[in-house]
């Protein structure tokens, strides 16, 4: 079964600092996926990236397997999916 969600060697760069580096996980339908770190390691970074509020220096982002780029919050709305195509159902993406 392919991963819900696959992050790609993510990299996030703000001038010289280097926010993440070559990031790669990824996340089963149903999984529930803990993210720690200490402070500034990258966690809301990393979120950002995921959910379109910020585009990565580098990396490639898999989503029901497929390679999708988040433009911006709003887009993933209507990003073609099963679950983006029907938003009267209250059903999680990561249900
Ligand atoms: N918009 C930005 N411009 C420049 N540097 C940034 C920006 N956002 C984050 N950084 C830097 O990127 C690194 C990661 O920051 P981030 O906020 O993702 O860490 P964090 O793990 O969420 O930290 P915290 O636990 O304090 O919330 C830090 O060095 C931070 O200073
Ligand atoms: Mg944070």
């Amino acid at each position: 079964m392919s991963d819900l969600l696959h992050l790609k060697d993510i990299s996030m760069h703000f001038g010289a600092v280097m926010a993440l580096d070559r990031v790669d996980i990824s996340v089963g339908r149903g999984e529930v996926l803990a993210l720690l770190g200490d402070n500034g390691a990258g966690k809301s970074t990393l979120i950002k990236v995921i959910s379109g509020g910020l585009k990565p220096s580098g990396g490639k982002i898999f989503f029901e397997g497929e390679e999708r780029v988040f433009e911006s919050p709003s887009s993933l709305l209507t990003t073609p999916s099963r679950w983006a195509s029907r938003p009267s159902t209250k059903t999680s993406p990561f249900a």
